[in-house]
């Protein structure tokens, strides 16, 4: 595989979208040939998704199907857009993987190692995970200042300290744990120089 793998992981309101549309601009500057991808997609199965999620709406499906859709979900988006990206030698930056499977339905109960084992069944493993680690209070602050949405519940919060935890918890030479309470503008910066690296040491090969 000639790409490149970057993905950005963490909960909602940490800043992944910012970084991800940051890393996207400055290396389409540089003239690199890019994707920028994020999950749930607007495939039918990332519809099915944002109904489900949606908090005015109040359906809810039993977790193994849940996690079914999601896998779905994925699994469209490695063989449509990820693989052949790679394939074309392109840098591939994703707003969220299958790790976020992992810390979410993780969160619900489910086993963090099964959802690895299967999802890299078909899904490449990165090349460098950021993981944009913030304070679940400080998170939903954010969301709250800047898109007025109700993710304040104390439910949210403890499902998201859940999130948070288990996305700790990972441990995998690729990760980069990002401290996300920065300017984005220095978290950019670091975020940035890593990928300049790995880019360089491709070339080198
Ligand atoms: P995510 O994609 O993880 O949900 P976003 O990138 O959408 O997070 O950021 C959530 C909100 O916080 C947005 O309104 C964004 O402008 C703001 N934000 C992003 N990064 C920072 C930062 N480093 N400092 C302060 N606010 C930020
Ligand atoms: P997203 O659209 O990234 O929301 P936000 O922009 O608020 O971060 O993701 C929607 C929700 O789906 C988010 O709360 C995380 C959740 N999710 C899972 O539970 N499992 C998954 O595998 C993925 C990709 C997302």
């Amino acid at each position: 595989m000639k790409g490149v793998l970057v993905v950005f992981e963490g909960i909602d309101g940490s800043g992944k979208s910012t970084q991800a549309e940051l890393l996207y601009q400055r290396l389409k500057e540089m003239g690199l040939n890019l994707y920028l991808g994020s999950e749930p997609t607007d495939s039918h199965y990332g519809k099915i998704i944002r109904k489900i999620s949606d908090v005015d709406t109040d359906i809810s499906l039993p977790l193994e199907e849940e996690y079914r859709i999601f896998l779905e979900d994925r699994r469209l988006h490695v063989k449509e857009k990820i693989l052949p990206s790679l394939m074309a030698g392109r840098v591939v930056i994703l707003d969220r993987y299958y790790h976020s499977t992992m810390a979410y339905q993780g969160a619900k109960g489910m086993d963090p190692k099964r959802i690895e084992k299967e999802n890299e069944s078909f899904a490449p493993r990165p090349n460098l995970l950021f993981l944009m680690d913030l304070d679940v209070n400080e998170a939903i602050k954010r969301i709250r200042d800047h898109r007025g949405s109700r993710l304040d519940s104390f439910e949210k919060r403890e499902y998201l300290m859940k999130v948070l935890d288990l996305y700790r918890s990972f441990n995998h030479s690729y990760i980069r744990r990002i401290d996300a309470k920065r300017d984005k503008i220095e978290i950019h910066q670091e975020i940035f120089n890593e990928v300049k690296r790995l880019i360089f040491e491709r070339g080198k090969g």
